[in-house]
């Protein structure tokens, strides 16, 4: 991160008519860059906390099992959590004639994330709209992913500047994977979200119901800690598909903390097997 007396000089040093030639530049970059990826996948919600960084990393983890060649960015500046979740946050980023490389999780697995340029763990990024809009931009278009088959991007919570600039920098965006979970406060926050997706004609793929019931592993007995089936409803509702649940289980939770997505530490579990439907899904909508 650049000092303002540093970011002064710069902003300073060119004329408007340059720095809109940049940003000209910058636009063909991106556009030459997303044409390589066949399918780009952004998952959103309104509200924090309910699982869309679980879901991006462990839908980019199943596309790869599927075989995929597979990217996902984390655009989440203030709390980066995928490069934790995937195992890689000591990583540092490559560098090549053709740009920034993302860090290599598999063979067919790769990401990007704002944690691998900071300059100790624990260092926030403060930083405000224009910035944030301009780094992600940046990310678009200074990271080489080469040929993608698919492209996943997780976002912070809410209708602000990341995944606006995520809905309207990405063309074309194959649509929105939405996460919800079943209070009604979560329902209240997604039902916005799914609006300003609408509202830029993008389409939305879907809704995950996420921590729909628990199962108490002592004695068996089903809990719903959150309600259940409020994601279906929401998704009747608001005329966009019901792509389906997954549980609360601890495995996910300590998976996560592990650095092991539940899909690849356990392909076989019910859970894994849940969420593969899932997937199957998305890849309907996406062959649409
Ligand atoms: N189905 C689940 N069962 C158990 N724990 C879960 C489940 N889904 C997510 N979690 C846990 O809940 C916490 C929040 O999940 P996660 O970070 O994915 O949410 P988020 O929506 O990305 O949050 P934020 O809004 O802060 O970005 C994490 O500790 C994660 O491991
Ligand atoms: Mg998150």
């Amino acid at each position: 991160m650049k000092s303002n007396t540093e970011e002064t000089t710069i902003t300073e040093s060119i004329t408007e008519e340059e720095h809109k030639k940049l940003l000209m530049q910058q636009e063909i970059t991106i556009v030459k860059r997303m044409s390589n990826i066949s399918h780009k996948i952004a998952v959103m919600s309104g509200k924090g906390g309910v699982g869309k960084s679980t879901i991006a990393v462990n839908l980019a983890a199943a596309f790869a099992l599927k075989n995929y060649q597979t990217g996902l960015m984390d655009v989440d500046l203030h709390g980066p959590d995928v490069p934790h979740m995937l195992g890689v946050e000591h990583a540092v980023l490559g560098q090549s004639p053709q740009g920034i490389l993302p860090v290599k999780v598999r063979e067919n697995l790769e990401v990007l994330s704002i944690e691998f340029m900071l300059p100790s763990k624990g260092s926030p990024v403060i930083w405000r709209g224009p910035k944030k809009t301009g780094a992600i931009r940046q990310f678009l278009s200074d990271v080489s992913w080469g040929k993608l088959d698919m492209l996943v991007i997780d976002n912070p919570p809410g209708t602000g500047d990341e995944p606006l600039t995520v809905l309207q920098s990405i063309q074309p965006l194959d649509g929105v994977v939405m996460v919800t979970t079943p209070q009604a406060v979560a329902g209240e926050d997604v039902r916005k979200c799914v609006n300003m997706v609408k509202g830029l004609k993008i389409p939305v793929l879907g809704i995950i119901e996420n921590m729909s019931g628990f199962t108490c592993p002592h004695c068996q007995q089903e809990i719903d800690i959150f309600g259940k089936g409020e994601g279906k409803e929401l998704a009747e509702e608001l005329e966009i598909p019901y792509l389906g649940s997954l549980p609360m289980e601890i495995q996910v939770r300590e998976n996560s903390d592990q650095g092991k997505p539940f899909i690849f530490a356990d392909p076989q579990s019910q859970i894994s097997q849940n969420f593969m439907e899932i997937v199957s899904e998305i890849e309907n909508k996406l062959q649409n």
